[in-house]
C-alpha cells in the first residue's frame, strides 16, 4: 500500500547491486510494499531473476547492467536508466565490493578499482542524478556505509577509507543539495550475513549466525524511504546485537 504521505513520485526506487544480498534482499522489499523499481549490476540473468521475482508484486521493474567499477560506463548507465525509467524518488546507493589486505601489501590497482566501486561510482551516480532529482522537486538518497568507516579493523583499511570517504561525500550532497529537496543519507551496518563474505576478495573467519539479514536491512531502507520529506535521518546505524563483528 503506498504511504499517506509520500507523493507519486516516491515510489520509484533505483537500487545498486540489486542481484544479491542486500540490494536483492531490498528490491524485494520495496516491490512488496507496492514500489517500481530500476535496478542496476553486472550480471545481466540475475538481474532478470530478480526483476521477475519484483514483477509478481505487481509492480514495473527496468534493469540496466553496468559495471560500477568502469569509471567510463557510470553516467551512460544512469541516463539509460533514466530514459527507460523516469526520475526515481529514491536512490539506494549500495553495490559495493570488499577487500581484505594489510595496507602496506595493498595494491594500487585494487585500491583504485575498490574505491571507484565503493566511493567514486556514488559520486558520479548522484552527479548523474541530481539535475533530474532537482528538476522533479527533490528526491532521497541513502548511501549503504560500514561501521568500518568509523573503527579501524586489520585489513579492512582501504574499504573503511572508502566507506568513510562515501560518509564524508554524502554530507556534502546534504549540504549543497538540500534546497533542491534533495535529501541524503547514510545507512551504517555492521556485518550483514551476505555473499560478500564469500566473495574472493575477502578472507575473513567471523561467525555469520550472529550477523544481521540482509532483510534487516530491507526492512530498515524501506523505512527511512517512507518518511516524509520535511525528515531527514542524517545515519541509521545496524549492528548485530552480538558486537560489531
Ligand atoms: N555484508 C556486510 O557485512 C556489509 C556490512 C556493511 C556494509 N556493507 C555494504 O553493503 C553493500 C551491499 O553489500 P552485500 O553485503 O549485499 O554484498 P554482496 O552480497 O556481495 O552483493 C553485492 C552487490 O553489488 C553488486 N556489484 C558488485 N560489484 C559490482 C560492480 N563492479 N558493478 C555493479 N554492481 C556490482 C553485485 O552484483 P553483480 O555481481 O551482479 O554486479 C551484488 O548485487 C556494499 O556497499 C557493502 O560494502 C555490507
Amino acid at each position: 500500500m503506498p504511504s499517506a504521505q509520500a507523493p507519486p513520485r516516491h515510489r520509484r526506487a533505483l537500487i545498486t547491486g540489486a542481484t544479491r544480498g542486500i540490494g536483492a534482499a531490498t528490491a524485494e522489499a520495496f516491490a512488496r510494499s507496492g514500489w517500481d523499481l530500476q535496478l542496476l549490476a553486472r550480471d545481466s540473468e540475475a538481474l532478470a531473476a530478480i526483476a521477475g521475482r519484483c514483477r509478481q508484486s505487481g509492480v514495473s521493474v527496468h534493469t540496466t547492467t553496468v559495471d560500477l567499477a568502469d569509471a567510463a560506463a557510470v553516467a551512460p548507465a544512469i541516463a539509460a536508466t533514466l530514459d527507460q525509467g523516469g526520475t526515481p524518488g529514491v536512490i539506494i546507493n549500495n553495490a559495493g565490493a570488499g577487500l581484505t589486505a594489510p595496507l602496506v601489501g595493498t595494491d594500487a590497482d585494487r585500491w583504485q578499482w575498490l574505491l571507484q566501486l565503493n566511493l567514486t561510482s556514488v559520486f558520479q551516480i548522484c552527479q548523474a542524478l541530481v539535475p533530474a532529482l532537482r528538476a522533479a522537486g527533490g528526491g532521497l538518497i541513502l548511501n549503504i556505509s560500514s561501521h568500518a568507516a568509523r573503527h579501524a579493523f586489520p585489513d579492512w583499511g582501504a574499504y573503511g577509507v572508502g566507506k568513510a570517504g562515501l560518509q564524508a561525500l554524502s554530507r556534502a550532497f546534504s549540504v549543497e543539495e538540500r534546497d533542491g529537496g534533495i535529501r541524503v543519507s547514510t545507512l551504517t551496518l555492521g556485518a550483514v550475513d551476505t555473499s560478500l563474505w564469500d566473495s574472493p576478495t575477502v578472507q575473513a573467519t567471523f561467525r555469520r549466525d550472529g550477523m544481521l539479514r540482509p532483510e534487516d536491512v530491507a526492512r530498515t531502507l524501506l523505512f527511512m524511504a517512507e518518511q516524509p520529506d520535511h525528515l531527514l535521518i542524517e545515519d541509521l546505524t545496524l549492528l548485530p546485537a552480538a558486537g560489531a563483528l
